[in-house]
């Protein structure tokens, strides 16, 4: 095999995965080291509907580190790039000073580069700094032979990218050390404990979010009332609610706390000074259909929550899914011709009732969700063990979309 050349740079591809969390993590007490203010706990979703694709190749030839994200060179220089690289070469000495060899034939002085894609668009605004901190952490301490505990350093990249270290049910333990040790994440249950657990991610517009998650909750850090009585008074006990309700596949309870911890870190966005706007009035109109819909039904069937953004995400049960679907085809119109509108896991079609579109009784708002990524809880990162899927070629620069490589 051409890897064993030592010229050769040596290459690994491996995928991770988005998570969206249900109690949220809004607020850092050490911006340097991302260290939350609160324990979040999230779902893991399923990297067939959305997921990101890291190859990290090596070679002594390679004269610095380099990145390219979704085709584009970036600046390896990020602080927080550098924070995840500096963090598993530093854990690769430690292995090797300790006796336990880096992986054969990579030196730990070699560099490398980074090549990483997402298979959805950057600009639907889901949390694709998750995804793609996750993988580079996964794969970087896959080449250099680095195991143990990653979330921490996955956590130094993006804070929400611990979670996406683990399949399923995750939280992510705020810690109270100061160099951040025991903020890690953890998984609750994998992703096979639920499986009739549906997820729908509602695409509300294509605009990129106004303001950054982490300039966002710096300014609510300095300056809502609101969250300092979230973190020392709601979220520990709501953390211990949500926990027992996901073990005991309780959707009630796991919907009703989903729904009121999204409200409460959209009043904090708007008791920061000055404050910040997520929620557009497409996202209030799902929000009030949610409601709407579960109390016809006298039972919640539905939960909503919300990030950095106007996109809404669903979580329900699978016998529920092609209902929902199309009470947001009729109430959210779709745009005739426009691309396809449900994309994901399969959904049956379902006929609406007269007695629910008027129980529910709003005004329809055409085009306003673009399409719904249909998905379910997943594993967490893996390695592609096919050498054709790798995105740098064998000269360690990224591939043309025209070349093809057997390895
Ligand atoms: C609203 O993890 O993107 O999605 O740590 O600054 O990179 P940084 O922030 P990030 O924040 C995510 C915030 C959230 C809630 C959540 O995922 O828990």
């Amino acid at each position: 095999m051409s890897e064993d050349n030592v010229n050769m740079p040596h290459r690994l591809t491996c995928t991770a995965p988005v998570n969206i969390a249900v109690i949220k993590y809004w607020g850092k007490r050490n911006e340097d080291l991302i260290l939350p203010v609160n324990s979040s706990l999230s779902v893991t979703l399923h990297q067939d509907q959305l997921k990101t694709t890291t190859t990290v190749a090596t070679s002594r030839s390679f004269q610095e580190d380099r990145i390219w994200l979704n085709g584009k060179e970036e600046h390896i220089s990020h602080p927080r790039l550098q924070s995840c690289l500096r963090e598993i070469r530093r854990l690769a000495r430690k292995r090797c000073s300790e006796g336990e060899s880096a992986v054969d034939g990579i030196g730990l002085s070699h560099k490398v580069h980074i090549c990483s894609v997402n298979n959805f668009p950057t600009a639907a605004g889901l949390a694709s700094s998750a995804a793609g901190f996750a993988c580079l952490v996964y794969t970087l301490a896959r080449v250099f032979g680095v195991e143990g505990e990653l979330s921490a350093i996955a956590r130094q990249g993006s804070g929400s990218a611990c979670r996406s270290m683990h399949g399923g049910f995750v939280q992510w333990i705020m810690g109270c050390k100061k160099d951040g040790e025991d903020s890690i994440a953890q998984q609750v249950e994998p992703e096979s404990h639920w499986p009739e657990l549906r997820v729908l991610v509602l695409v509300v517009s294509a605009e990129r979010k106004p303001v950054s998650s982490a300039s966002g909750m710096k300014t609510s850090v300095e300056t809502s009332h609101l969250l300092k009585h979230r973190m020392d008074s709601v979220v520990p006990d709501r953390m211990e609610e949500m926990i027992e309700a996901v073990h005991g596949k309780d959707f009630a309870t796991f919907a009703a706390l989903t729904m009121k911890d999204s409200n409460q870190f959209h009043a904090i966005c708007l008791d920061t000074y000055p404050p910040i706007f997520y929620l557009n009035s497409v996202s209030h109109q799902v929000i009030r259909l949610v409601h709407q819909y579960n109390q016809h039904h006298g039972e919640i069937r539905l939960a909503y929550t919300f990030d950095a953004g106007p996109n809404a995400v669903i979580y329900t049960l699978q016998k529920h899914v092609a209902e929902f679907i199309q009470v947001v085809r009729h109430f959210f119109p779709p745009e005739i011709n426009g691309g396809q509108f449900l994309k994901g896991l399969p959904v049956d079609h379902a006929v609406l009732s007269e007695e629910l579109k008027q129980a529910i009784g709003l005004e329809s708002m055409a085009k306003g969700i673009s399409y719904i990524i249909s998905t379910k809880a997943g594993p967490g990162p893996c390695v592609l063990e096919d050498p054709s899927q790798h995105l740098l070629g064998p000269d360690g620069f990224p591939k043309n979309e025209s070349d093809s490589d057997s390895g």
